[in-house]
């Protein structure tokens, strides 16, 4: 059986974690946690890629674009995640299971950040665990996928 293949995408102002208030979002910068990711997707024998945008037309090309590689797609479109309908209409449209996360809790914070509009095309929401929340998200990925799928 061949790998599941798994694409993460990270949303506007993620590439600057590690100084971006790091009493929010931790002191991983990207390129660690995009380390983690990888460590932890060979663990899972998960073929994985990883992209990240500050553009909400480029995010919702990746979407599109998941379309000929990937089961999966797990994103934090960060600040988009309260704004984009064109974000979440593309995971609508290429109807490939998704798991939003969240560094931060964001039921914990501003009324603004409570309300998601992408959580509702998405399998599920992790949010408050940090860079673990990317993890976590791989290992329920495989939950999401049929036998046949891959
Ligand atoms: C975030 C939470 C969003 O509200 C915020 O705009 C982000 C990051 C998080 O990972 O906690 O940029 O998605």
């Amino acid at each position: 059986m061949s790998a599941a293949k798994v694409l993460v995408i990270h949303g506007p102002n993620l590439n600057l974690l590690g100084v971006r208030e790091p009493k929010v979002y931790g002191s991983h910068s990207l390129a660690e946690i995009d380390t983690m990711i990888r460590q932890e997707a060979a663990a899972l024998d998960v073929e994985v890629r990883t992209v990240q945008s500050n553009h909400e037309g480029a995010i919702v090309e990746a979407i599109h674009k998941a379309l000929d590689w990937a089961q999966i797609i797990i994103i934090n479109p960060a600040a988009y995640t309260h704004t984009s309908v064109a974000i979440r209409d593309a995971l609508a449209a290429v109807r490939l299971p998704a798991i939003e996360v969240h560094l931060s809790n964001v039921h914990a914070r501003e009324e603004f950040r409570q309300r998601s509009l992408t959580a509702p095309v998405c399998a599920g929401v992790i949010s408050g665990f940090g860079a673990h929340g990317y993890l976590a998200a791989l290992r329920l990925a495989l939950t999401l996928i049929e036998p046949g799928d891959i």
